[in-house]
């Protein structure tokens, strides 16, 4: 059976919440990891009533990266606006909603602080349940959206922190099969297009400037990594060390093609071996940089041979529509004193 029970803060009585359950569940979701500022509400784990998003970008740009303390006072200066827009959109109010979820980690402590007390605040004095959520169980969730996606299947997850390869058995079994040795699918995109005086987040402009680029004009490595495993720090070097012998008489558009298509060579690589080795021929993306126009583009190519399932660009980035429904498929924290936590 694919249910959870949980427990209302003030009353003690026990609800039911998943997949098998058949009444109706209206989730309220929060997502402040990182230095988006968003808010959901998500109908049995699938439907999107309303997704919101304030974003922080801007802020962080003069510093070329997110700084937390930063992001932490801006998320308590948006997260009541966020969450009423969010039911506002739903067409509910907070008395509707009959259990609240955040984001409990991995992320930046002070930012995820912000929304964690509020999901408490909202279900202790609504007396309805609060579900704390792993972030990156709720990237691969993202799928579930709108969708009749069912595990079991393979996920290749790729954000700003996390590049792995997860076996989804069911709604609540999922297994590392691989993941990075060094840097983040995302974050060696970050740190190349620093490299390459690109404003952050580097990763969706060395996308845009890899549209118009030759990508065979740089020939970069594919690191050899044993088993399902990846890394990526040797090719972040590699294009230094181009950048420092070309001293500055380097085409960025090229370069980032180049870039571009070594990452996703690589990570497809990995996936099509594991599915063979697994026996399965349903393939999914999820997290950040499942935006990459390139990645997508290789990914759908695969159509005639696998099912294949990416979120919409709106869910691949940070957001609360799938906390909801990880809350609602794969999420088991539940009580109020739970606390968040940086590291996954
Ligand atoms: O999942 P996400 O929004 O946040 C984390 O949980 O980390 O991922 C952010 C990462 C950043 O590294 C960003 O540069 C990358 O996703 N990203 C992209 C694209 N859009 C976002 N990377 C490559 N191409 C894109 N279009
Ligand atoms: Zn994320």
């Amino acid at each position: 059976m694919s249910y959870k029970l949980l427990t209302k803060p003030l009353s003690g009585e026990q609800i039911a919440i998943g997949p098998d359950v058949n009444s109706d569940q209206l989730m309220l979701a929060l997502e402040t990891s990182c230095d988006e500022t968003a808010a959901a509400v998500v109908l049995n784990g699938r439907k999107v009533l309303s997704s919101v998003i304030s974003s922080q970008i801007d802020i962080h740009q003069v510093y070329g990266g997110v700084v937390p303390e930063v992001a932490a006072r801006q998320h308590l200066e948006s997260i009541n606006f966020v969450i009423d827009e969010a039911l506002k959109k739903a067409g509910i109010t907070i008395n509707d909603v009959t259990a609240v979820s955040a984001t409990l980690g991995p992320g930046l402590v002070g930012a995820l602080l912000v929304g964690v007390s509020a999901a408490k605040a909202i279900a202790f004095a609504k007396n309805i349940p609060f579900i704390g959520v792993n972030h990156l169980k709720a990237h691969v969730c993202a799928n579930y959206l709108d969708t009749e996606l069912e595990p079991p299947f393979l996920c290749l997850l790729v954000s700003g922190g996390h590049t792995q390869l997860i076996y989804v058995k069911s709604y609540l079994d999922q297994h590392i099969i691989g993941q990075t040795v060094d840097d983040a699918a995302g974050e060696a995109y970050d740190k190349v297009a620093r490299l390459l005086n690109y404003p952050y987040p580097g990763g969706p402009n060395i996308d845009k400037a890899a549209k118009n680029g030759n990508k065979k004009a740089y020939d970069l490595p594919i690191s050899r990594v044993e088993g399902y495993n990846f890394s990526f720090s040797g090719l972040k070097t590699a294009v230094l060390r181009l950048l420092q012998k070309h001293r500055g008489d380097i085409n960025s558009d090229d370069l980032s093609a180049s870039f571009q298509e070594v990452v996703t060579e690589a990570l497809l690589r990995k996936t099509l071996e594991a599915s063979k080795e697994f026996n399965l021929n349903t393939l999914v993306l999820a997290g950040g940089v499942a935006a990459n126009s390139g990645l997508r583009d290789k990914f759908f190519n695969l159509k005639d041979k696998y099912n294949v399932y990416a979120p919409p660009f709106a869910y691949c980035t940070d957001n609360a529509a799938m906390i909801g429904s990880a809350a609602y498929f794969v999420e088991g924290y539940y009580d109020l004193d739970v606390e968040v936590f940086s590291r996954g």
